[in-house]
């Protein structure tokens, strides 16, 4: 027997109906529920950046129908570009007539680096630097939280640049288990501590200390199997889809300048789950662009595939997806935002693994959902319909004349913000 799936449905309900049932689903006490319209309070917003003059909200929306490793999960998704969240619970539900997502994760294991110049010999530097690796993972261990949950420095590791614009220089990486947190000012931390100590015994001069967001040890990897009876839609056969979806991922896998745009659709939906539970999104998107170079080529993050059966028969799309994911769920925003701590605890409280092996499901999904509809009916038909909504209410639109207006635009397939002014105009004419 199928289990439920949780909040099906959400799409069909007003917002204070979705409200209440992701309370009852979530367990949201009245506090929290009250959360959801007030956000982050002025004080709160006050203590996070410099010169507070104001909050900026964005909506909050609920992705459905994700099965990852067998467990059902809605996921809180914070963006201002629609489709994002519909296009992530559809591929969902495609995946999960194949079993979901299955995930996995390497430790999270973040990289600092220093940069030491003024060496004459960078191979020696690196070798006396080896030779003491153990005394300065000791001194790295600065940090006793990290320590009691069983992380901290792990290893060090030389890398010498012999021809740089400034000459040869050797970078020291310091691997360093961060655990549930991100981790940028616990190894930011960790190489200013031991610096002096890599001058020490290079007698170079150490220049930059800080952590680098190719965060290549601590990946996560998702993959799904979609069953080709579940891609059929409308004239367009399970069978096609399936091919379609294949030479859509095969000009990204080719081409640098499609597998940006393929790469901004995975971006699309982990950079949304990102913003509900207070991560660093440019740390993602800086190691996420540069992972997809890491060949010396820029190419597709995911890899899409036919399995076929013994007769040569295409039976399923499997799709991939591996890449850095440095998220947290302890300090910074995750804690300090009351709506990140919200959008965890709709997650069920996931550990820093968990969060990121969900977040790779995610960025799976989405890249599904873009490069299937860009493979077949296009992106615009929908995109445009939810998109008028929003050109609707920038022309002054408000509360029912919104979806009318919305709607008359979208059968025109005219939208724009000049003839959304026009008919509102008519509209306020004639009431
Ligand atoms: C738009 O935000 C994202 C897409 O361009 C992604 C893609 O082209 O694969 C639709």
């Amino acid at each position: 027997m199928t289990k439920a799936v949780p909040l099906a449905g959400l799409y069909k309900m007003s917002q204070a109906e979705r409200k209440q049932a992701l309370a009852e689903y979530a367990g949201l006490t009245e506090e929290e529920i009250a959360l959801l319209e007030a956000g982050l309070s002025p004080e709160q917003a006050d203590m996070m950046i410099e010169n507070v003059v104001g909050r900026y909200a964005l909506p909050m929306g609920i992705a459905t129908n994700f099965l990852v490793n067998g467990r059902e999960m809605v996921v809180p998704m914070v963006v201002e570009e629609p489709s994002i969240v519909a296009g992530a619970s559809y591929a969902a539900k495609l995946a999960r007539a194949g079993g979901g997502f299955q995930t996995s994760s390497s430790a999270p294991v973040m990289i600092g680096q220093i940069q030491v110049l003024g060496l004459t010999n960078l191979e020696e530097a690196a070798a006396k630097i080896k030779a003491a690796e153990a005394e300065i993972l000791h001194k790295a261990d600065h940090d006793p939280v990290i320590r009691k949950f069983s992380g901290g420095a792990r290893a060090i590791e030389c890398r010498p640049l012999p021809n740089t614009p400034a000459g040869p220089m050797l970078v020291v990486h310091l691997l360093y288990d961060t655990r549930d947190a991100m981790g940028a000012n616990t190894v930011n931390t960790a190489v200013e501590t031991i610096a002096p100590m890599i001058e020490d015994l290079t007698g170079g001069r150490v220049n930059l200390r800080i952590l680098s967001n190719l965060a290549d040890h601590r990946t996560a990897r998702a993959e799904c199997r979609i069953p080709v009876d579940a891609l059929t839609r409308g004239q367009f056969s399970g069978q096609q889809v399936a091919q379609a979806v294949f030479e859509a991922w095969a000009f990204a896998a080719a081409d640098p300048y499609r597998a940006a745009t393929h790469n901004k659709g995975i971006m699309n939906g982990i950079d949304a789950v990102a913003v509900a539970t207070g991560n660093d999104w440019r740390a993602l998107e800086a190691g996420a662009h540069a992972y997809a170079a890491r060949s010396g080529r820029y190419t597709s993050l995911t890899t899409w595939s036919l399995v076929t059966d013994g007769a040569g028969q295409v039976t399923h799309l499997q799709g991939e997806l591996e890449m850095p994911m440095a998220v947290g769920t302890v300090g910074g925003a995750t804690r300090s935002h009351p709506m990140a701590r919200l959008a965890l605890k709709i997650l069920g409280n996931p550990d820093a693994r968990t969060l990121a092996e969900i977040m790779v499901a995610v960025g799976l999904a989405q890249n599904f959902a873009a490069i299937r509809a860009l493979a077949t009916e296009g992106i615009q038909r929908g995109h445009m319909r939810l998109h008028a909504r929003q050109v609707a209410m920038a022309a002054g639109a408000q509360g029912d004349q919104i979806q009318i207006i919305a709607n008359r635009m979208a059968e025109e397939g005219v939208i724009r913000e000049d003839r959304a002014r026009e008919l509102l105009a008519e509209m306020t004419k004639d009431s």
